[in-house]
């Protein structure tokens, strides 16, 4: 039986894994890397940052599950182990406190390199399915979106 499910389409599945692989990685290494800021920064903003990091945390929990699932809905498998998300060698923050300005440019830091992986993802993927590179599109929109946000504090 074939690994690809839902047509017979030629949607290239292990060209999408290779595109695919790295942004759910990305993903998950952002929303690991903004909950250890979450829980160590201090500073007058605490709250306003603490609550909203939280609010990106999901967004990119959420976005590596899609991206996770489209991976094996075109017919390859999806990795997102711990073992797999330190290989790849993406920013991490300290180990350490830090402040709520500091944690506002980490964080904007660790969203703008997200998003810069998924946008060149983005570029080969429209040439191969536009489904998928719709999925690619909305999730850079939203993180896009939340890095105004994230910005916006420190102006
Ligand atoms: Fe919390």
């Amino acid at each position: 039986m074939s690994d690809q499910l839902i047509s017979n389409h030629d949607l290239q599945p292990v060209r999408q894994g290779e595109l695919l692989q790295p942004c759910v990685l990305a993903a998950i290494n952002l929303s690991l890397n903004l909950k250890q800021i979450h829980w160590n920064l201090r500073g007058a903003k605490f709250q306003t940052v603490h609550e909203f990091l939280d609010l990106v945390i999901d967004q990119a929990r959420m976005t590596s599950d899609e991206l996770a699932e489209r991976m094996v809905t075109v017919g390859v498998p999806a990795m997102g182990r711990s073992s797999q998300v330190d290989a790849a060698g993406l920013p991490q923050v300290p180990d350490e406190f830090v402040t709520d300005i500091e944690a506002l440019e980490l964080a904007s830091s660790l969203l703008d390199g997200t998003i810069g992986i998924m946008r060149d993802a983005r570029a080969a993927i429209g040439d191969i399915d536009a489904v998928t590179e719709d999925l690619v599109i909305g999730s850079i929109q939203v993180f896009e979106k939340q890095l105004w946000m994230l910005r916006s504090h420190l102006l």
